[in-house]
């Protein structure tokens, strides 16, 4: 004979929430880091059921997927027509026969829900051993709901859908929360009497108290301390403040075990992030997934950071980041954009308009602007000069291309992979390399540059380029000398942050 099951959960999940307007269940609907039906889950989970079971019905298929990734240990139960609350859970206890004790209902559309709260439910029905416990809380707005009908010595009489109600029931402003625990014994019992007459012609699993009370079976009233936790969701503005809720919740949370919020307001961080104390997050900031956050580390204004690990110290300013890793002290942005396995080494600088995919970016190592980095490999301290471009893809297949230690990569470069430049190496500006270059070598791929002569004057006559050539060729040499003092490079550049290095081939990068 199989082991009884003292505790089942069962989730309802097989209605179609008609309201939302889509082509996904309602239950699947995401909210910070969860699904409704992930969030009812976890809040049941310390329960340490024998045996959860999920009902699905509307998109089953897609229900059943996504339980298969979040809750393998959980049993999907099809309820074909979704035939009301009460036929779903005879459906569910038929598909567990040998459930004896407790058995946990909860609706599969209420994504506050703490275990807390699943656990204090449970204690009291189990600690006065009722047959059925229901949690109830007074709301300001009871519409639609189930309403708690009391006796005049405050003891449950039955559970009234709002559409059956008389206007005296009403009035009432406590409702049912659509969480219960049941004695299975007499769960089963009840459940096999439940009529459809009813407004809706539905079997409500509500009337099982009802059924119980005439019976006179001890039912119990839980009131939840927060009414806010059993708040359901039907329609999508609804889900938009259940999300405003939940995010509030999080981020006090968070500042309360020492990490700032700049603006809590606009700060979105899912239930799956870990922040460690210190943390710093500025305004507009969406912090997703498994993302972690070190301590010390500031993130933010305007950052998406979506399953990325961000170091101790690290800096991460107005930037997206998806499956990547910020290594400690490691500078990101303003401006950029890491995919999927970018790893920045300790104290690695990636800049503005910089996009980094598949990489390491060594300790130490600079490519602060207006690079895409992808399948590469650079070694510690080396400097990518602006508008570097690893040339990874070949129109079939991706390579690799990897740059040595305290290499010195010159602006405008393009690394044609597979290639390697070896440590302290040196490329020149606008080269394109597709030869190794060999360690300590100067790679040098430019035209030598020639000038023609007069050539504005003779082509572009009467345009403004060949009136202001003209009037520096008759100012003279002095018009278009260097400053005292600079070197000619210097001059052509006449920009302090792209001073050159003294080398003649070089004029190679940006600092
Ligand atoms: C239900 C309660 C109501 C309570 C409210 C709380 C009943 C009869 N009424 O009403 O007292 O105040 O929840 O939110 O139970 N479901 C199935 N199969 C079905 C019907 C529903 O799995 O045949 C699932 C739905 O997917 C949902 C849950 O059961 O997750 C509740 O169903 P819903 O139709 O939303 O019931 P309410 O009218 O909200
Ligand atoms: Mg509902």
């Amino acid at each position: 004979m199989s082991q009884p099951h003292l505790r089942t959960v069962v989730v309802l999940a097989a209605g179609e929430g008609k309201r939302m307007k889509s082509a996904l269940p309602k239950v699947l609907h995401p909210l910070l880091g969860r699904t409704l039906v992930g969030h009812v889950l976890t809040a049941a989970a310390p329960l340490g059921a024998d045996r959860t079971v999920v009902v699905v019905g509307h998109g089953a298929d897609q229900v059943r997927a996504h339980l298969a990734e979040i809750a393998p240990q959980a049993t999907p139960v099809l309820q074909a027509e979704q035939l009301g609350t009460g036929h779903a859970v005879r459906i569910a206890l038929d598909a567990a026969p040998d459930a004896t004790g407790t058995v946990v209902v909860i609706n599969g559309d209420v994504p506050l829900l703490r275990p807390e709260t699943v656990a204090a439910l449970v204690e009291a029905h189990e600690g006065v051993g009722a047959a059925a416990t229901v949690l109830a809380a007074e709301v300001p707005d009871p519409t639609g709901l189930g309403r708690i009908v009391r006796d005049a010595d405050g003891r449950l009489e039955q559970i009234v859908e709002e559409r059956d109600a008389t206007p005296a029931q009403r009035a009432l402003r406590e409702i049912n929360a659509g969480i219960y625990a049941f004695d299975a014994t007499r769960l089963r019992d009840a459940l096999g009497k439940l009529s459809t007459d009813n407004d809706q012609g539905e079997e409500y699993l509500t009337d099982v108290f009802g059924l119980l009370v005439s019976a006179g079976e001890p039912v119990a009233v839980h009131v939840a301390a927060d009414h806010v936790e059993t708040l359901g969701c039907n329609d999508r503005v609804e889900l938009a403040a259940l999300r405003r809720l939940l995010r509030d919740r999080v981020n006090e949370a968070w500042m309360r075990t020492g990490v700032s919020l700049l603006d809590p307001d606009t700060t979105w961080i899912d239930v799956t992030v870990a922040l460690d104390r210190d943390a710093v997050v500025d305004q507009n900031t969406q912090l997703r997934g498994g993302t972690v956050v070190g301590t010390g580390a500031v993130v933010g204004p305007d950052v998406t950071l979506i399953d990325t690990v961000v170091g101790p110290g690290a800096t991460v300013l107005r930037s997206h980041a998806v499956g990547a890793e910020v290594g400690p002290g490691a500078t990101v942005g303003p401006y950029a954009y890491l995919r999927p396995d970018a790893r920045l080494a300790e104290k690695a600088k990636v800049g503005t308009f910089v996009e980094v995919k598949n990489s390491e970016v060594g300790a130490g190592a600079k490519v602060p602007h207006l690079s895409y980095v992808g399948d590469a490999t650079i070694g510690a301290k080396a400097n990518i000069g602006a508008a570097t471009i690893f040339v990874n893809y070949d129109g079939v297949n991706k390579h690799r291309t990897t740059v040595g230690e305290a290499a010195f990569i010159g602006c405008d470069t393009s690394l044609i992979a597979p290639v390697e430049v070896g440590a302290g190496a040196y490329v020149a500006a606008g080269s394109a390399v597709t030869q190794d270059v060999p360690p300590g070598a100067l790679g040098v791929t430019r035209a030598p540059q020639r000038n023609i002569d007069g050539w504005v004057a003779r082509k572009r006559a009467g345009t403004a380029s060949a009136e202001a050539a003209e009037r520096a060729r008759r100012g003279g040499e002095g018009a278009w000398a260097a400053p005292v003092g600079a070197s000619e490079g210097e001059a052509i550049h006449g920009d302090a942050e792209a001073v050159s290095p003294a080398s003649g081939a070089g004029d190679t990068a940006t600092e």
